[in-house]
């Protein structure tokens, strides 16, 4: 080792030790001189091949030469989850290259790592922060153990079309829900600081609007006007930033013609400059090459200079940045304060996390961290959390235990991977309980628990171009006849007391590239529910899926629907929970349940027109179909009943402190319960129209039998902000504003109060 190389390291082991006393600290991601300091101090000794190293992230599948990582061209990998193999890399990076900068290990921890959590579409449904939280913090947990710095989650991307694919993947339909879910998942992942022990570098996606795609499809255009995208898809974003997320990672697609990942008004404007954003953006995966398949840059060198000066910092996969930038540089298109910019906040990032104090992981402590008693209770009661029931007709559930046997049906009724949902990649099938393991531990042996899969369910795609080689499609009963599988499963539920059908999608049914033009039970199973329900036992029916399916003909024709979601690792001993009546649902739909595919995009929060007061045929609706959602936005029943009455409110006008909503709640039922309480408000006039309805509070409580408990939700002014269109600025406006209290978006206790002072948000 030369002395110049003896100097460096012992400069490297003195910020080492300054920035011990760092982690002890509080530190937030804004405003610490020392850290910028250590950053600056570290990127003044960096070449240029170095420093575009640390811009570039590339898959572990393929692999990268050690070599690489001694040259410092290697920031991050993604997809690497083995603990050995990540000390090997930390090691090769910190021992071996000349600045000894450890790597970021970033990964899709969407809902749980090793334990599956329910879906993140599910973990809404429970209406729960904190439980939220919790289940982020397990996740970071798990994968903190095996050396993972960085979760590429939560996804907050708005969700208001069943058809898309990552509805799965969201808080669902609503801006204020899916604000407070990002903000309680961003604090999950990070706990209270970036660089907390067992926590993880969170990161908010796809910013900004994916989930508008047209037609639902993934990847499609998104066009959207400033108050949709300023009132409906940046709120949850700008929650995430708000709670010191240290990433957002920038979306695929197009928005109003300019791709999401050389969006410099949205990267650079919003997200640093309104927002005061200073952590870093990656972009999703290719998304800086593929700025050329957009017709927007001419060529992948002309993409990477998009790419940087837009804002986004990290190109993941494509090594756009290390291949182009050094001709750029040299053609003077980029300059070096430039790519210093880029870098800057990734070098802080992980000098914030504490990466050079503690590059490695404790291989001993892995396999205890992964089988975590504790994660696997959370599981279980976070699917039973979750779970939303949708019709319970004559109070057939829950079930009695006391039977002589019971059918559990349907190709998901002894699923395993397929019940984990997508993005379970470091979950154990083996490990998974299916909602049959679970009815079984349940009722023990002095019970009879037929089993019959009715169908299969296997997933078609559709890639051909050619329109001769496509199917019929799915979803039409047209020529569909009961085969033997389905007879097998009718004569085995005959001979039971009781049937319980699980039924849905699969795994890779929703999520990334899996948008469906159809909401149809996939394959023979609406074949299947209606040979079941023809039989005349009492039908329960079990949705295990990512997406609002067409159950309209259930909806009708089965007594009791419990939508579990795609519910992890715990599934089917909470679904068991709930059947049997040791758990009681409680979750409520956060998005609009439609009654027909066509009806999509449907969400409840919309604007009203009407053009004849008296002649109601003049409104928006289809002649052929309600208006209605099959489910509305917020319902979910409960075992228990309960009343809502008595609002009052704090004043009968909004100040800048905000108003004080209280309610009395009651179980009027034998059974203990809980409720999500909803306040909606609507703004009467002002300088734009405003929706119907709009959710500002929430609260999950719980009752005993005949209990009654005075809720209060407080509504801060800045909750009744927007963006106008007519005055160009956020404020909330001098208006009269209608409240609703309730268990829904239907709630019907009322009441009203003034602003009367105009607030411009700042
Ligand atoms: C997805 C991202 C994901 C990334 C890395 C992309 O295809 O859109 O959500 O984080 O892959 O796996």
């Amino acid at each position: 080792m030369n002395h110049f190389l003896i100097r460096l390291r012992a400069g490297v082991t003195a910020l080492m030790i300054s920035s011990a006393a760092f982690a002890q600290s509080t530190i937030v991601t804004s405003n610490n001189p020392g850290l910028d300091a250590r950053t600056d101090a570290l990127l003044r000794q960096m070449t240029l091949d170095e420093k575009l190293g640390q811009l570039s992230q590339i898959f572990w599948y393929k692999g990268a030469p050690d070599d690489r990582i001694e040259k410092g061209e290697l920031g991050s990998y993604l997809f690497l989850t083995d603990p050995q193999e990540i000390n090997r890399v930390q090691h090769v990076a910190v021992e071996h290259s000349r600045l000894h900068i450890p790597l970021l290990i970033g990964f899709d921890v969407i809902h749980g790592f090793h334990t599956i959590f329910p879906v993140p579409i599910a973990q809404a449904a429970s209406w729960d922060l904190e439980l939220n939280r919790q289940i982020q913090a397990a996740a970071a947990d798990e994968a903190s153990a095996v050396g993972i710095t960085w979760a590429f989650a939560p996804m907050v991307d708005i969700a208001r079309d069943a058809r898309w694919g990552r509805m799965v993947e969201g808080a669902g339909e609503d801006p204020f829900l899916g604000s407070k879910m990002a903000t309680a998942r961003v604090q999950g992942f990070q706990g209270n600081t970036l660089g907390a022990p067992h926590h993880v570098l969170a990161c908010a996606k796809h910013f900004a609007g994916y989930g508008a795609a047209v037609g639902g499809r993934d990847y499609d255009a998104v066009y959207l006007s400033d108050t949709e995208l300023q009132n409906v898809y940046l709120p949850p974003f700008h929650a995430a930033v708000e709670a010191g997320v240290g990433c957002i990672m920038s979306a695929y697609m197009d928005i109003n013609d300019v791709p999401a990942s050389g969006n410099r008004y949205l990267l650079h404007d919003v997200l640093r400059g309104d927002w005061h954003f200073n952590g870093f953006v990656v972009s999703d995966a290719w998304a800086v090459y593929n700025l050329t398949a957009h017709g927007f840059a001419s060529d992948p060198s002309d993409a990477a200079l998009r790419g940087i000066t837009a804002g986004v910092n990290m190109d993941m996969g494509s090594d756009s940045y290390l291949h182009n930038l050094p001709k750029l540089l040299e053609e003077g298109k980029v300059t070096e304060q430039e790519i210093d910019a880029a870098v800057r906040p990734i070098l802080r990032t992980k000098f914030e996390l504490g990466l050079f104090e503690h590059p490695y992981v404790d291989e001993s402590k892995v396999d205890a961290a992964l089988h975590n008693p504790e994660h696997s209770a959370l599981a279980r009661e976070a699917a039973v959390r979750s779970a939303v029931l949708l019709r319970n007709e004559g109070g057939q559930l829950p079930l009695s235990k006391h039977i002589h046997s019971i059918a559990v049906i349907g190709p998901l009724a002894d699923a395993h991977k397929e019940i984990q949902g997508s993005w379970s990649f470091g979950g154990d099938p083996k490990e998974v309980v299916s909602v049959l393991d679970g009815i079984r531990t349940k009722l023990g042996p002095t019970v009879e628990v037929h089993y019959a899969a009715g169908t299969t369910l296997q997933r078609e795609d559709q890639p051909s171009l050619n329109p001769d080689k496509l199917s019929p499609g799915v979803g039409s009963l047209a020529g569909q006849e009961p085969d033997a599988s389905i007879n097998e499963a009718v004569a085995v539920a005959k001979a039971s007391d009781q049937v319980v059908l699980v039924l849905g999608e699969k795994d890779d049914m929703s999520g990334e590239y899996a948008s469906r033009a159809s909401l149809a039970l996939p394959g023979k199973q609406q074949l299947l529910l209606e040979a079941i329900a023809a039989i005349g036992k009492p039908v329960t029916l079990v949705l295990v899926n990512g997406r609002p399916l067409d159950i309209t003909w259930a909806s009708t024709h089965v007594p009791a629907i419990l939508e579990a979601w795609f519910p992890g690792t715990q599934g089917g001993n909470a679904i068991a929970d709930l059947l049997f009546g040791d758990a009681n649902p409680g979750g409520k739909l956060p998005v609009s349940w439609p009654r027909n595919v066509g009806q999509e995009p449907l969400y409840y929060n919309r604007n009203l027109s009407q053009v004849h007061e008296d002649s109601p045929k003049f409104a928006s609706y289809y002649w052929d179909e309600p208006q209605f959602p099959l489910y509305r936005f917020g319902f979910g029943l409960s075992y228990s009943s309960f009343t809502f009455s008595n609002l009052k409110l704090s004043s009968p006008t909004l100040t800048s402190d905000g108003i004080v909503v209280s309610i009395d709640v009651k179980n009027t039922s034998g059974t203990a319960g809980e409720e999500v309480v909803q306040l909606y408000t609507h703004q009467r006039f002002g300088s734009a129209s405003r929706p119907a309805r709009e959710l500002k509070g929430f609260t999950r409580i719980s009752l005993q039998p005949g209990e009654t408990k005075t809720i209060t939700l407080h509504v801060a002014a800045k909750d009744l902000s927007f963006w106008s269109p007519g005055t160009r600025q956020r404020a909330t406006e001098a208006s009269t504003y209608d409240v609703w209290v309730g268990d829904s978006s239907m709630a019907v206790e009322h009441a009203q109060f003034d602003v009367t002072t105009t607030m411009v948000q700042r």
